[in-house]
């Protein structure tokens, strides 16, 4: 599906710079650092296409992929992060919200919970947001391999709670790894 065809696109800072909305787009949406860009470079097969970095903060765009001829996938900027400057967050976080209620070719979004921490109160917000714009939006644990499987059964009982709250969640689940490539082929078969 994804080899060899995808590419950069663009950045976008404001909602008059995206794309036009000629074909279905599906986001990668989750709290700063959970692991939204290096998803995209592992379900791509492209290692520096999204640019990720231990740097919480570091994608402050909504950056636009190609995956084909008939689909965008798009990486946006993580929220609750506070290390930057106040006026900056706010304009990340005000463009994100417009990106995830305004967005008509936007067909799902894919929220990334951290495997260690699961759902936390700033995702709430933004699964709220999901459901009052009825945006289908699927859980990605992400950095499974940083727990053990006990620890990891306990965040998902947690999500699987979470999402019961929520009338746009998909209910199943995905597990992943970018760095082992769990459950990629997965999420790539869903995409
Ligand atoms: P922002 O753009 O700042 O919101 O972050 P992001 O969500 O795009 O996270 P990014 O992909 O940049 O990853 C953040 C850090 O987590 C990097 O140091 C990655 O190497 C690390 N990371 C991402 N995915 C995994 C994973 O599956 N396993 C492990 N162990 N580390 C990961
Ligand atoms: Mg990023």
């Amino acid at each position: 599906l994804f080899a060899g065809e995808t590419e950069f696109v663009k950045g976008v800072v404001a909602m008059s710079g995206l794309p036009e909305p000629d074909r279905l787009e599906v986001c990668f949406a989750g709290r700063s650092n959970v692991g939204k860009s290096s998803l995209i470079n592992a379900l791509t097969g492209r290692k520096g296409l999204a640019r990720a970095s231990n740097t919480p903060g570091r994608t402050q765009e909504i950056n636009y992929f190609t995956a084909g001829e008939a689909l965008y996938l798009v990486d946006l900027p993580g929220y609750g992060y506070a290390n930057a400057p106040v006026p900056v967050v706010e304009k990340w976080q005000r463009l994100l919200k417009q990106f995830l209620s305004g967005r008509q070719t936007l067909r799902r979004a894919f929220v990334l919970i951290d495997a260690r921490h699961g759902v936390k109160k700033v995702d709430e917000e933004i699964l709220s947001l999901l459901d009052s714009s009825a945006v289908t939006f699927q859980a990605v644990l992400t950095k499974a391999d940083k727990v053990k499987e006990a620890e990891r059964q306990k965040v998902l009982d947690q999500v699987r709670e979470a999402l019961a709250r929520h009338p746009a969640a998909y209910p199943e689940i995905i597990v992943t790894s970018s760095e082992k490539g769990w459950g990629i082929p997965t999420l790539r078969a869903t995409i």
